[in-house]
């Protein structure tokens, strides 16, 4: 076992609870970007801040090497209103770190922080702070922001806590991890009226309610099976009285996928349901489809160059597959695109039944705090071992 950074437990703890007390929303970073700029002064970085808005990229060089490596943490918060009771709870009402990224953060800084003190490395390091992984894509944009054409990274690398893990466990897949989110707005067009006299309307409740069991078979009959997809009705408005047509029905729908032809097939599938079924009852729909980020696709050797230092870090039995890939989407995808690298998963369970990401009453759990650290110190001068 590799714990580089044991000693520095209080240190670490009050700068997540620092960022945690204090959640933005994406690109709304603004606070955090600063808290992030000033934690590296003085550590001898080369800070570049307003990539993607309130991005951030800290890049130190040593010895005589043009190897690089790029690490990223994602720095945003969620609009969720906490409920831990913490004594570092939000100060910001609705707003709260309920996906980790703060944990994300420190970790980085931590190994920051290490990585400048001990100079054991031959190349450059650049550490890639991202605003809006929840939202708006931030890696995209800081990629159109000139990522790696103004800090060319040989290969990218990123980490997500999870609490649904066993703690202190590293878990990797080479190849497709996280999936293609896309979003659809389905809004059928009716005509209220009097709930006693549905004959005098066009009932979008009725026309609703059988496109959202019609979409039920776009992933059973028109994919093959081994095919990974999702099709999830996420929201249904309609009416507000037992007495009352209303005039419209809105529906919201998350999609899942992996491989592009896959998600062509959803989106033509869903709009033509959703058009043909309201036809059938007199009525049209209104349809909005969005596609969101791109799968998470990991390379091999990357994959297996984390697998080896992972093991370093957390010991050979700790190191893990993930068995099949998540219907969850990640950003980092876009870095993955456009450079080699890999994206992992930290155990961070607390007890067997953690609130999930995204959970009002989810807290990242700080003891994993320096196993994060340690392990983009390992990997950052691995990658980077003199030659
Ligand atoms: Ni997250």
């Amino acid at each position: 076992m590799t714990i580089h950074i044991s000693n520095q437990m209080p240190e670490l703890v009050a700068i997540r609870h620092h960022l945690h007390q204090h959640p933005e929303l994406g690109l709304s970073e603004f606070k955090t970007s600063d808290f992030i700029a000033d934690q590296l002064a003085g550590m001898g970085y080369e800070v570049t801040r307003g990539l993607a808005k309130t991005g951030l990229v800290a890049t130190l060089r040593n010895g005589t090497s043009d190897r690089s490596v790029g690490i990223r943490a994602d720095i945003d918060a969620l609009p969720i209103h906490e409920e831990t009771g913490a004594a570092h709870a939000s100060k910001t009402e609705g707003l709260m770190h309920a996906c980790g990224h703060d944990g994300h953060t420190t970790m980085l800084l931590g190994a920051a922080k290490l990585l400048a003190e001990r100079r054991n490395f031959d190349g450059t390091i650049h550490l890639i702070f991202q605003p809006a992984e929840e939202n708006f894509g931030g890696a995209r944009m800081m990629i159109e922001d000139g990522l790696f054409e103004r800090f060319p990274c040989d290969a990218v690398f990123a980490l997500h806590n999870d609490p649904g893990l066993p703690f202190g466990q590293i878990f990797v897949r080479e190849g497709p991890i996280m999936a293609a989110v896309d979003e659809c707005r389905i809004v059928v067009n009716g005509r209220g009226g009097h709930g006693a006299e549905p004959q005098a309307t066009a009932d979008p409740i009725v026309t609703g309610a059988s496109i959202i069991m019609a979409l039920q078979t776009v992933v059973s009959r028109n994919l093959h099976p081994l095919e990974p997809a999702v099709v999830t009705v996420g929201a249904f408005h309609a009416g507000q009285a037992s007495n009352v047509i209303p005039e419209r029905a809105e529906m919201l729908l998350t999609i899942r996928s992996f491989d592009p032809e896959v998600r062509n097939t959803l989106e033509k599938r869903i709009r033509s349901i959703a058009e043909g079924q309201a036809a059938s009852y007199g009525m049209s729909v209104s349809l909005e489809y969005e596609r969101g980020y791109d799968p998470t696709v990991n390379h091999k050797a990357e994959t297996d160059f984390v697998r080896d230092v992972a093991k370093r870090v957390v010991g050979d039995t700790a190191v893990r597959e993930v068995p099949r890939p998540m219907m969850g989407s990640e950003d980092f995808a876009y870095m993955l695109a456009e450079r080699p690298g890999s994206y992992f998963f930290l155990g961070t369970a607390r007890t067997e039944n953690d609130p999930p990401l995204h959970h009002p009453r989810f807290d990242f759990n700080d003891e994993a705090l320096p196993i994060g650290a340690s392990l983009w110190v390992e990997l950052a001068e691995t990658w980077l071992a003199a030659r």
